[in-house]
């Protein structure tokens, strides 16, 4: 069996005065990430659960393990790197850097022939760690000799449309703030026009504190902050 894990060391210090926070993460006080972090991908013997060999990866691996009949395995981390490991003894036989961090599935399949590994690379899901990249599928071919294709940035220009804000708003951030902006780990956005114009708010989001993830240059073009800031400005 081979499994994915987090080592990442954190200080949780208790607030006596804590109060639970539906739709939140609760920790019954602050909480506040240790610099260092990286994970491991360790194989155990499913009869015994002996420690057969373990992987040291640059971040955190939270991404799907796929383990072949063909012994090798593929995985990534939240760094971005994808491998592929020698199942026998879980050393590297390949490594590439796909730009932006490996938190879902890894999946390989044969068409015509040709073996193929496709892989999600890039996210804003709150559960990992703050970390993005701009959402991108990447698959990689059996005996290909190509590089990855950078990723592709929109350049069209309009007025602030708060139509295409409210696609990026339920696909980027919604995750912190609620599918309706009625808050989550993020506060709710209902009302914000009062207390934040439009400039202020494409500023925030080019330049957020510390606690909210800087979603640009990518996933988020300069074009995609108007527009979003256009719908939250309508809330
Ligand atoms: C990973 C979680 C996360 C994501 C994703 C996220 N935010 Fe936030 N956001 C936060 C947190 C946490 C705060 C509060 C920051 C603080 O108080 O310092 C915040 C604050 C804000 C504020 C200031 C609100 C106020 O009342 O002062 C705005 C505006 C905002 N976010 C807009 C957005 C928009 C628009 C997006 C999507 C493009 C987004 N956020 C994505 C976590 C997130």
């Amino acid at each position: 069996m081979v499994v994915g894990s987090v080592d990442w060391c954190a200080t949780i210090t208790v607030d006596e005065k804590f109060e639970y926070k539906p739709g939140s993460f609760n920790f019954g006080g602050s909480f506040k990430f240790h610099e260092q972090s990286r994970g491991w991908v360790v194989a155990v013997d499913a009869d015994t659960g002996a420690e057969r060999w373990k992987y040291e990866t640059a971040g955190p691996q939270v991404s799907g393990i796929t383990p072949t009949a063909g012994g090798v395995i593929f995985a990534g981390d939240m760094k971005g790197n994808f491998f592929v490991l020698d199942s026998a003894n879980g050393k590297p036989v390949y490594t590439a850097q796909t730009g932006g961090a490996v938190a879902g599935g890894v999946i390989t399949y044969l068409r015509e022939g040709k073996q193929y590994v496709a892989l999600t690379s890039g996210n804003v899901s709150r559960i990992t760690f703050g970390v993005v990249g701009s959402p991108t599928l990447v698959i990689y071919g059996l005996g290909g000799t190509g590089t990855a294709p950078a990723a592709v940035e929109s350049v069209s220009s309009h007025l602030p449309d708060p139509a295409l804000g409210a696609v990026t708003f339920s696909k980027v951030c919604a995750a912190c703030h609620g599918g309706k902006a009625e808050g989550g780990i993020g506060p709710g956005l209902t009302g914000l026009a009062q207390r934040m114009d439009f400039a202020a708010t494409v500023q925030w989001i080019e330049n957020p504190s510390a606690k909210m993830p800087k979603l640009t240059p990518s996933p988020l073009n300069v074009q995609a902050v108007q527009d979003v800031a256009a719908y939250v400005q309508g809330l």
